[in-house]
C-alpha cells in the first residue's frame, strides 16, 4: 500500500521484491560506486535559498540527503519512490544521519503531489521505468512551481555501457529464463533514445530541453566484485531463485567477463550516461 492508499501496480512489484531488497542490502556499495553521479547531480544547487526539491526514484534516498545538505536549512528535500522497502531505508537513514527530508512511498506517475510544490526536480536513475513516460512527466511538471529546473541522470544505450551488460551477455546460454532487452521499454535503457526522450519531455510540455552525453568513471574495491555480480543487476536478480549449483555455474561463467575491468585492486568502468535538463512550462492559467 503505497501513501495515496493504491494497492501497488505490477511494474512497481520487481522494486518492491527482489530488486528492491538487493539495492537496500548493497546500498552502501552502490552509493560509493555511484557517487560521482550523485556530485553531478547536486552540484548546481543554490544554498540558502530556502528552495524545495523534488527527488523522483530516490531509492534508499542518498540523492535525497546530498540535496538537502546543499539547500541548507532553510531548504527542504523530498524523495518519492515505489518501493517500500527502499523509502523504509532511506527514512532511516536520514533519521540516523539527522538530515530533515521527507519521503513518499508511491508512483511518481500517478501521485497525486500538491499542485506547484517543487523549485527543483532530480533524479538519478529513477525515472526510466514509467509505465507512460509522458503521463509521468506531466504529473512531475504540474507539481513543479513555474519555470522550475530539472536535471536527470539516465542511462545511453546498452552498446555505450558494456560493463552493465556483459553479466547478461556471459549468462545467457546458462540462463534461458533471462529476460531479453526490449528497446525504449520501461527498465535501464528506456531513456537511451535522446530524440525520444525529448519529444515525451515537450509532449509533457517541459521546456528549454538540453540532452548532453556525460561519460563518468566509476569504481570500486575489486573485493566487492563478487558481491556486485551476484547480487544486482538481471543475473543478480534471478540467481536467487534458481538451485545452488547452477547459481555457482552462473557465476564461474560471468567472471572472466569482468576481468579486463579489474586492475590494481579496482573495478573500473566508464557510465555512459545522458544529463537532462529541462524546466517546467511557464505561469499557467
Ligand atoms: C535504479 S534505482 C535508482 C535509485 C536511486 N535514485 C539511486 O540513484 O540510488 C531506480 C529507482 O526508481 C524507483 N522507481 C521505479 N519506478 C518508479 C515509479 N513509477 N515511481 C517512483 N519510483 C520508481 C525504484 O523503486 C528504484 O528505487
Amino acid at each position: 500500500m503505497d501513501d495515496n492508499g493504491n494497492l501497488a501496480e505490477d511494474h512497481s512489484a520487481l522494486w518492491n521484491g527482489v530488486a528492491g531488497h538487493q539495492w537496500v542490502e548493497t546500498q552502501a556499495l552502490l552509493d560509493r560506486i555511484f557517487s560521482p553521479l550523485e556530485d553531478l547531480l547536486v552540484e548546481t544547487l543554490p544554498a540558502g535559498r530556502g528552495e524545495s526539491l523534488l527527488d523522483i526514484g530516490c531509492g534508499t534516498g542518498s540523492t535525497v540527503l546530498a540535496a538537502a545538505g546543499r539547500l541548507g536549512p532553510a531548504g527542504r528535500a523530498t524523495g518519492i519512490d515505489i518501493s517500500r522497502p527502499m523509502i523504509d531505508a532511506a527514512r532511516q537513514r536520514a533519521e540516523k544521519a539527522r538530515i530533515a527530508a521527507d519521503f513518499i512511498c508511491a508512483d511518481a506517475q500517478r501521485y497525486r503531489f500538491e499542485p506547484e510544490a517543487y523549485d527543483r526536480i532530480q533524479s538519478r536513475f529513477g525515472v526510466m521505468f514509467f509505465d507512460g513516460a509522458v503521463e509521468a512527466f506531466s504529473n512531475i511538471n504540474l507539481a513543479s512551481t513555474p519555470g522550475a529546473p530539472m536535471r536527470l541522470l539516465a542511462w545511453r544505450s546498452p552498446a555505450e555501457n558494456p560493463f552493465m551488460t556483459a553479466a547478461a551477455e556471459a549468462a545467457a546460454p546458462l540462463l534461458p529464463e533471462l529476460p531479453e532487452l526490449q528497446p525504449d521499454a520501461p527498465g535501464q535503457f528506456a531513456l537511451a533514445d535522446a530524440g525520444r526522450t525529448r519529444n515525451m519531455l515537450a509532449a509533457a510540455r517541459w521546456q528549454d530541453i538540453d540532452i548532453r552525453p556525460v561519460d563518468t568513471p566509476c569504481r570500486f574495491d575489486a573485493a566487492e566484485l563478487s558481491t556486485y555480480l551476484a547480487r544486482l543487476g538481471p543475473v543478480g536478480r534471478i540467481l536467487p531463485g534458481i538451485e545452488p549449483g547452477r547459481r555457482e555455474d552462473v557465476l564461474a561463467a560471468i567472471r572472466p567477463a569482468f576481468d579486463r575491468y579489474v586492475s590494481g585492486g579496482e573495478v573500473r568502468f566508464t557510465a555512459a550516461c545522458w544529463l537532462i535538463e529541462a524546466r517546467a512550462e511557464g505561469k499557467r492559467a
